[in-house]
């Protein structure tokens, strides 16, 4: 086996975008790297005018985020927990179905919700729902979902410009419909996602992808759930229908007016005090005596969650990101970095009617916690059940699961790729988005052969942050975790893995099936914004993920 540093060919281009901050260069000097906005902090910078606090943030945003955070609702003056009653978000419907394909229309709009009782809240949102609509598909049949920019030209406090990108989160998507970051949708434009939904059933959630302001725009409220089934996952008698809900879990902080409060903490992380389950804060949710299946997604820009119940019973883990497990697992402790799914059982029918169990939160470290941040929703059993079906886990669920199935020894291929804080920019390998910018979108971190088995070593070698690391296109299973094996409900096919501090996770995948260049990036969307983040290409060529479907200007023609 060949160990491969990971770093390939850089190639030296004209620049065209700013390395901090990512806007395009107007008519940009040979050597020039910065925009004059950036440029000029960073004068400041080696002039010592600004503290360190305040390295690689934009001055007018020093002065914004102290202001904005004098404003936030005191933590006594917040809803009382289980006060508000759960909801899930809608079902998205098709705007038009043929015999093989269903239309979707998604735009991003400027929205207004009662999220706190009694205050009005501006978000931004996918059809102006916070968090978005639930799109429902069934494996085989593909789906094209039409995302129209109608945000503002400028973000209303953080002054910046909301273009998106829209990533399909568990979808091997070709590359100009994944995503991408750099190609981008500005306000005012539009642009038409092919999705063919041929992996195995699964939960995946989409959400904004926008180069250096993804954090920012998935904080304002754009990101909502696609649960994709398939033959398998509906011939078990596991909860299906209503007793099969998402959990989207989320965390933000509300200013005395109802406005969002955003305060990335020098560029390491977004922590909220309000704990937000499908957009509710804190809800209850009446259940009866029976099974429920949840896909619990954390859905936060930094925040992970340590989710345990009050009752001390476990909770049954049947599938991963990647969709049902081998077998299920009992739990009593379940951990969930940013972007990770867990289709999750739990069973009520050991409780008596008037019962309430309590889903708690039991904080992972690097998180800044808050006296409310320690539960996260309650259950309150109200009746009987009314259905007998699809209330059971079988002992085995998807034996046959081709992730599962990979050995270490199929691997032709070890990479090593380090996850760190370097000079105040978060790094993989000591590489950033930037650079792939200035590159013209050439520099690869990586260049396995399409349908080669890997092994991929994520490293977190210096602690202080934890990482979530996401690769794009593919499923992975994770082999082990410092040597030690992955933990019980680790144990199915997976595309995001929590690597703590001063940890080494080792994953297998099979690297396809579409040649092209992908992302890799932690999901604490902060650091993936400054800007950890490389992207690997599988095999030769591939189209282009800048320009194989460039978005267009409105007006759009009928879906
Ligand atoms: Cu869910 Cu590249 O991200
Ligand atoms: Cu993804
Ligand atoms: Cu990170």
């Amino acid at each position: 086996m060949e160990i491969d540093e990971g770093l390939g060919a850089r190639k030296q281009r004209k620049p065209t975008h700013c390395e901090d901050c990512g806007v395009p260069l107007e008519d940009p000097a040979p050597n020039q790297r910065y925009c004059p906005d950036c440029l000029s902090r960073r004068d400041m910078l080696k002039l010592g005018v600004l503290g360190s606090a305040a390295l690689m943030l934009p001055l007018e945003r020093v002065a914004r985020t102290t202001l904005a955070l004098s404003k936030r609702i005191p933590e006594g003056r917040l809803p009382r927990p289980f006060t508000v009653p759960f909801a899930s978000p809608p079902v998205l419907r098709p705007v038009r179905s043929t015999t093989t394909t269903d239309y979707y229309d998604l735009p991003l709009e400027v929205a207004r919700a009662e999220i706190l009782p009694g205050l009005d809240t501006q978000f931004w949102g996918y059809h102006g729902i916070f968090p978005g609509p639930t799109i429902k598909a069934r494996r085989g049949r593909p789906s094209v979902v039409r995302q129209t920019n109608r945000l503002p030209s400028i973000h209303p406090t953080l002054r910046y410009r909301p273009w998106s990108s829209t990533h399909l989160h568990g979808s091997p998507s070709l590359p100009q419909y994944d995503g991408y970051a750099s190609d981008v949708t500005n306000p005012g434009e539009y642009k038409d996602y092919h999705w063919a939904n041929t992996p195995e059933g699964r939960t995946l959630w989409y959400h904004d992808h926008g180069v250096h302001h993804t954090a920012q725009n998935v904080y304002m409220g754009l990101a909502g759930q696609f649960l994709l089934s398939d033959d398998l996952e509906q011939s078990l008698p596991i909860p299906h229908g209503r007793y099969d809900l998402p959990l989207i879990l989320q965390d933000a902080i509300f200013a005395t007016d109802g406005s969002l409060v955003y305060d990335d903490n020098t560029e390491s992380g977004v922590f909220g005090d309000v704990i937000l389950v499908n957009g509710r804060p804190w809800p209850a949710m009446k259940v009866e005596r029976r099974k429920y299946r949840f896909r619990v997604l954390n859905a936060s820009v930094s925040r992970s969650f340590g989710l345990t119940l009050d009752s001390g019973e476990p909770m049954t883990v049947i599938g991963t990101d990647g969709g049902l497990m081998p077998n299920p697992q009992d739990v009593g402790y379940l951990r969930l970095g940013n972007a990770e799914r867990y289709e999750v059982v739990i069973d009520f029918s050991k409780h008596r009617i008037g019962e309430r169990v309590v889903l708690e939160n039991q904080s992972p470290p690097n998180n800044i916690d808050y006296s409310t941040t320690n539960v996260v929703m309650a259950f309150e059993v109200v009746s009987e059940r009314t259905s007998t079906r699809g209330n059971s886990i079988p002992d085995v669920l998807n034996p046959h699961s081709p992730i599962m199935k990979l050995d270490s020894s199929m691997a032709t291929r070890t990479r090593r790729f380090e996850f760190e804080r370097k000079h105040g920019l978060w790094t993989i390998n000591g590489s950033t988005w930037a650079e792939v910018i200035s590159s013209g979108y050439e520099l690869v971190s990586a260049n396995p052969g399409l349908n080669d088995v890997e092994i991929w070593e994520l490293a977190n070698p210096h602690g202080g942050w934890f990482h979530p690391v996401h690769i794009h296109l593919i499923d992975f299973q994770i082999l082990d975790r410092n040597g030690r094996p992955p933990f019980a409900y680790e144990q199915g096919p997976k595309d995001v893995v929590y690597v703590g501090e001063n940890e080494t996770v080792r994953v297998l995948a099979r690297f396809g099936p579409h040649n092209g260049r992908y992302m890799m990036h932690c999901h604490n969307l902060v650091h993936e914004d400054h800007d950890m983040m490389v992207q690997f290409q599988v095999g030769a060529g591939g189209d282009d993920p800048m320009t194989a479907a460039p978005a267009a200007p409105l007006p759009a023609p009928r879906l």
